[in-house]
This record gives C-alpha cells, sequence and structure tokens, in this order.
C-alpha cells in the first residue's frame, strides 16, 4: 500500500522524505514522488516504477527549503503511471494520500463542472482540487482540510502542505495509519515508524477523524471538529539497525533466519518458571501506553477471569495471518475443547456472524492495519464480543480497538512475504491454548510443565531446520522444471500446506493449492501427472498413516513427491523423489519447524526465477484497503 513521509525542519528535505520512502518500501508500490516547497514555489517530481527511479531523476536537480512531502503509490484508482503518480498539485495545493474515496466519481462531476482542469485518473487530484477551492475562501490550510472532510466517503489518510504557508504541513487520517515523529526543531509524518526511526525514537499515533497541524517547532493534534486533542508521544526502543538487511541479501532471508531468536522472544514475556502467565493482556485497558506498568498478576488475574467465561472463539484474519489461525482452531480445540470457528476477514465482515454472548473474538494481523480485520474487530465489539488482538507492530489501529493485546514480538518485518511473524503466531497460539486449557481445567500442572518444556525447545530445533538449508536450496533447484504444485496434509499440516503454496503463489509465481490430504480423492488427483510436483507434509504424529496412504496413491499416479518428514525415515525416503528431514517434535509444535522449509523453498526457487523476493509484484505488506 502506498508510504507517506513528510518532513519540515533543517534537513535537506529531500535527503529525508528519500531515506524515509526507501524505508517503506516494503509496502508495495509501483511510482512515487515528491514535492518540496522553496521560497513559495513547489518542486514536483514524479516517476513510474522503483524510487530507483525516482532518485535517478532528481540527481541532477538543486533542492532546497524546509518542507516537503513524498509517497510510495500502490495505483488502486488509473494505471501505474508518472501523471497518477503523487504528490499531486493543484493551485499552490500538494496532496499526498493513501486509501480510496468512495464516492470520487460524484466529487469529480461536481468539480468538472464548475470548470476544474483534471489531471490524472485518481481519486487522489480530486482532493487536492477540494482543498485548494476551500482554501482561496479560508486562507488557512487546517481549516481548509476541515472543511471539506464530510464531503469525502472512504477510507483515507492525506498529508497536505501549501505554497502561501511554508511552515506548516496538516495530514488526516481516517484509516490507512500516519505516525507523526517529534525531533528537536524539525517535525514528520510518515505511514510507519520505520521511515523514521533513524531520525527520531518518538512518536504520535494518530486515530482515526485526528487532523495534525505541524511547523518546525510545534504539534498540535485536534479531531476532525477542530477540538484539541492532548497526547503525550510514546518512546520506541527500536535501533535502526533492526530495519536493515544485515548481511543478508534478501530482508525475506534475514526474517527467516532470525526465526528461532524470534520464537524465543515471542514466548519469553509469558513463561514464568516453567509456567504459562500471558503477560500484560490488558483486557479494557484503554490507554495501551499503560500496558507496560499495570500489576502483571492482577492483569494475569483478570486474564483467567475473562478466559473462564468464554464458551467459543473466533479466530479472525487475512493470507498467512489467516493460516495461523486455522492452526489456532486444532490447538485451542484439542487443549481446552472449547469450539472455535475460523474466519477470513473479508467473509466474516459481511455475512452477518452469529456471535453468541461469551464469545471471544481473536484477531491475528502482523501489521495491525489490514483493513477487513481492523473492520472485523469493530463488527465483533459492536456484537458484544470480547475481543483479543494478536499483532505485530504495537499501537497498531487494530491494537488500538481490541479489549486484550498479545504480540508477536517478531520485531519489525520487512519482507512482503511474512514469514517470522507467523511462526511467533504459532508460539502465542500454544501459550494461548494452553492458557485456555488451564482455566477450564484440563490441563493438569504436569502436562503444563511438559508443553512448556517442549515449546522452549523449538528454538534450537529452528536452528537445527536452518542449518539443513543447502538441502532446501537443491530442492528449490529441482522444483523448476514443474508446472504446478500441490501442497498437502492432514490436520496442523493442512494450513502448513496452504501456507506453502501462498509461500511459493506469492514469490515465485507458480500455480500451487494447499490441500487437505485426505480430500485427494475428491478432485485434485485428476490434476497428477510427472509435472505435477507434491509436496506433502507428514510429520510423525496421529495421520502419520493415513498421510502416508495419501503419498502412495499420489506416487501410483504419477506424481514427484516432495517429502518432509520427521527425522530419517527410510519408508518415507523410498516412496519419494526429494525427502527432506524435520527434528522430531510434539504435534502442536510441528507447524512452526514445517513452515521453514516451505519459506526456504519458495525462497530460493524465486530467486533462481529472478523474482523480487522482498516485493513480489502486485502485492503490498500492509494492505490497508478493503
Ligand atoms: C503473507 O505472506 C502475505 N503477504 C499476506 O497474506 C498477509 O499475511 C496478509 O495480508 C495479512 O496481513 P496482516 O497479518 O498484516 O494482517
Amino acid at each position: 500500500m502506498c508510504g507517506i513521509v513528510g518532513y519540515l525542519g533543517n534537513l535537506n528535505p529531500k535527503d529525508v522524505i528519500i531515506s524515509g520512502l526507501k524505508k517503506l518500501e516494503y509496502r508495495g508500490y509501483d511510482s512515487a514522488g515528491l514535492a518540496i516547497l522553496h521560497n513559495g514555489e513547489t518542486k514536483l517530481i514524479r516517476a513510474l516504477g522503483k524510487l530507483k527511479s525516482l532518485e535517478e531523476k532528481i540527481t541532477s536537480e538543486q533542492f532546497n527549503g524546509h518542507i516537503g512531502i513524498g509517497h510510495t503509490r500502490w495505483a488502486t484508482h488509473g494505471v501505474p503511471s508518472e501523471r497518477n503518480a503523487h504528490p499531486h498539485k493543484v493551485r499552490g495545493i500538494s496532496l499526498v494520500h493513501n486509501g480510496i474515496i468512495e464516492n470520487y466519481l460524484d466529487i469529480k462531476e461536481e468539480l468538472v463542472k464548475q470548470g476544474a482542469k483534471i489531471n490524472s485518473d485518481t481519486d487522489s487530484e480530486l482532493v487536492a482540487h477540494l482543498i485548494a477551492n476551500e482554501v482561496e475562501i479560508t486562507k488557512d490550510l487546517k481549516k481548509a482540510v476541515e472543511n471539506i472532510l464530510d464531503k469525502l466517503k472512504g477510507a483515507f489518510s492525506i498529508v497536505v502542505m501549501w505554497e502561501k504557508n511554508p511552515n506548516e504541513l496538516i495530514a488526516f487520517k481516517d484509516g490507512p495509519p500516519l505516525v507523526v515523529g517529534l525531533g528537536k526543531s524539525e517535525n514528520f509524518v510518515a505511514s510507519d515508524v520505520q521511515a523514521l526511526i533513524s531520525y527520531t525514537n518518538q512518536f504520535i499515533y494518530l486515530n482515526d477523524r485526528e487532523v495534525v497541524q505541524l511547523s518546525q517547532e510545534k504539534v498540535r493534534l485536534f479531531s476532525s471538529q477542530g477540538v484539541a486533542i492532548e497526547r503525550k508521544p510514546i518512546v520506541l526502543n527500536w535501533s535502526p539497525e533492526l530495519v536493515e538487511k544485515q548481511g543478508f541479501s534478501h530482508f525475506m532471508l534475514k526474517e527467516i533466519y532470525e526465526q528461532p531468536r524470534a520464537v524465543a522472544m515471542a514466548m519469553e514475556p509469558h513463561i514464568l518458571n516453567h509456567r504459562v502467565v500471558l503477560k500484560n493482556v490488558g483486557f479494557h485497558e484503554k490507554d495501551l501506553h499503560h500496558l507496560d506498568q499495570i500489576d502483571p498478576l492482577k492483569d494475569w488475574e483478570t486474564t483467567q477471569k475473562e478466559f473462564s467465561k468464554i464458551e467459543r472463539i473466533f479466530i479472525i484474519a487475512c493470507g498467512t495471518s489467516f493460516y495461523a489461525g486455522q492452526i489456532g482452531k486444532y490447538l485451542i480445540e484439542n487443549l481446552s475443547q472449547i469450539p472455535v470457528e475460523t474466519d477470513i476477514a473479508s467473509e466474516f465482515r459481511y455475512r452477518q456472524p452469529i456471535i453468541p454472548k461469551n464469545s471471544l473474538v481473536l484477531t491475528i494481523s502482523q501489521s495491525g492495519e489490514t483493513a477487513d480485520t481492523l473492520a472485523a474487530i469493530r463488527l465483533a465489539k459492536e456484537k458484544g464480543a470480547l475481543t483479543l488482538s494478536l499483532c505485530n507492530v504495537k499501537n497498531s489501529s487494530i491494537d488500538r480497538e481490541a479489549h486484550g493485546h498479545l504480540y508477536m514480538n517478531a520485531g519489525p518485518e520487512i519482507g512482503v512475504a511474512s514469514t517470522k511473524a507467523f511462526t511467533t503466531t504459532l508460539v502465542v497460539l500454544n501459550l494461548l491454548a494452553i492458557t485456555f486449557g488451564k482455566v477450564k481445567k484440563l490441563i493438569s500442572e504436569e502436562q503444563e510443565l511438559t508443553l512448556v518444556q517442549e515449546l522452549l525447545s523449538i528454538p534450537s530445533k529452528m536452528e537445527v531446520v536452518l542449518s539443513y538449508d543447502k538441502y532446501f536450496q537443491t530442492a528449490a533447484e529441482n522444483l523448476k522444471k514443474f508446472k504446478g504444485f500441490l501442497f498437502m496434509g492432514r490436520g496442523v499440516s493442512y494450513p502448513i500446506a496452504m501456507e506453502g503454496a501462498l509461500k511459493l503463489k506469492e514469490l515465485a509465481y507458480l500455480h500451487a493449492e494447499g490441500y487437505a490430504a485426505g480430500e485427494m480423492k475428491h478432485g485434485p488427483l485428476a490434476l497428477i501427472d510427472e509435472r505435477m510436483a507434491i509436496v506433502m507434509i507428514v510429520p510423525h504424529d496421529a495421520n502419520f498413516e493415513k498421510t502416508v496412504s495419501n503419498l502412495e496413491e499420489a506416487k501410483a499416479r504419477g506424481g514427484q513427491i516432495i517429502t518432509l518428514g520427521s527425522g530419517e525415515n527410510e519408508r518415507l525416503k523410498s516412496i519419494s523423489l526429494t525427502y527432506l528431514p524435520v527434528p522430531k517434535a510434539e504435534w502442536n509444535l510441528n507447524p512452526i519447524l514445517y513452515v521453514v522449509p516451505m519459506q526456504l523453498m519458495a525462497f530460493h526457487l524465486a530467486c533462481i526465477l529472478g523474482y523480487d523476493v522482498d516485493q513480489p509484484r502486485n502485492l503490498a505488506k500492509s494492505v490497508t484497503v478493503e
């Protein structure tokens, strides 16, 4: 999705904007641009394609001034092109925009009637026209922005600059995220803290329908009705290195290799003396800034009290987070006997879900900004459910909306394809399932101890999987000859099959499907021939024999089998074209280990095929529009 950076200060705005936009590249984009104001004139430069094209265009340019805005665009209205790229400039107003203006056709018709000259196909330019018209009357940029807000329908964030006031940026958020960065005699606004982390560690997150007025010296926050709002900045302790590649060829590879540490960090806050004690879930704690300061034991009591009332759980998410949620269903139902429904957020929000009393709605979102998941949590609250969010980004929109809060603790995930956020989510879901099992008195202290010990052994087992990377690379080499891929598994391995197929689709642009192995006879068997690779996930769990039978069936029809199994297994080896061993673990933890070869095979295959691994075509990291 689009990335926004705005700057006021004594550094060269061009440098701050370009460096910020580079940090936002992970969001996905197809064109970029910047506008810098100097001596009452705006220098506007835009380019189709990656930031490199924009940088090439501006190398010969001289930039002065202290204020500017920049943007990476992910096309929604109008093809990716230079004329559709942002900023849009209309009579001294420059604007960048993220999101969608739903009633843009009506606005366009009205503007054309009034004689406006529209230069792009975007909904964004129309907003610049509205503000330009209004500022001619109000002579005040903030008022002009506030006055037009009621005319716009949709989910959108904007940052605006005006030639007549070279010390002011106005930003408004209703949907896509915006965060203000505070500095000394300089201030920033951006779509994500990652863009600003090398300049400041003090941030103010904007809530929906808030307006912010930035000058070099001051930041003032208002409701959309113009009422002043006081909000203390939060201090983030992320080091800038966390958002660098640190010697890895790609962010994705770095993030895959970070997983042993990331999963250890995910469990660390919630394990006390080999017991699961969920830390500072903060049910009903309104101010997220206080989460770190609440009394952990009191909070744990509240969490258990809330959980003891729960009779049904809904897990809602999109994409990879949804597959993690499906594994969560197996874990929670098995360990606590509480029925769990899983739903894709875009389906849940429009299917008029029936949410009985005493339900918990758990949303999973790495970014915490996914539009459909955000809408789902709002709907769940409207229907009276208790909500719990599991996010990687603290203070993200979904995190702020939820009654209770859990975190993946994975550190920034830059690669568009999710890896460490998935495995850390699985760790937290295990902790949650154990907690429900304890609350429902279905897990004894002894069982809890064993479950925790197994969990604690996972980081080192992941290290072992990573040490087999050269085998996954060779396997990837062999995969390039196939026309299609079927990933299959049973039980908790079924969502892993879907995640494996998704990774291959999004990175290597190959057709891959994830299936429950037991479904093979009901259709997919017809697809199998020697050009179809079958990736079978066969851990040594309760489904082992049944999955091996499926494997034999596929082999008998000429399928080329790549098998992942627990440790050395001669039987699996003899049936498979390629056999990849994974360390033995308990059934509930196998998904955390088995997904790693999937991630690495997709990564290597995409590299072999020459694709952009960190930013696959057409995809965005943070899907802030529905
Ligand atoms: C994962 O590789 C994908 N890029 C995508 O499916 C992602 O998981 C999905 O968009 C959900 O994102 P979220 O976790 O930030 O809500």
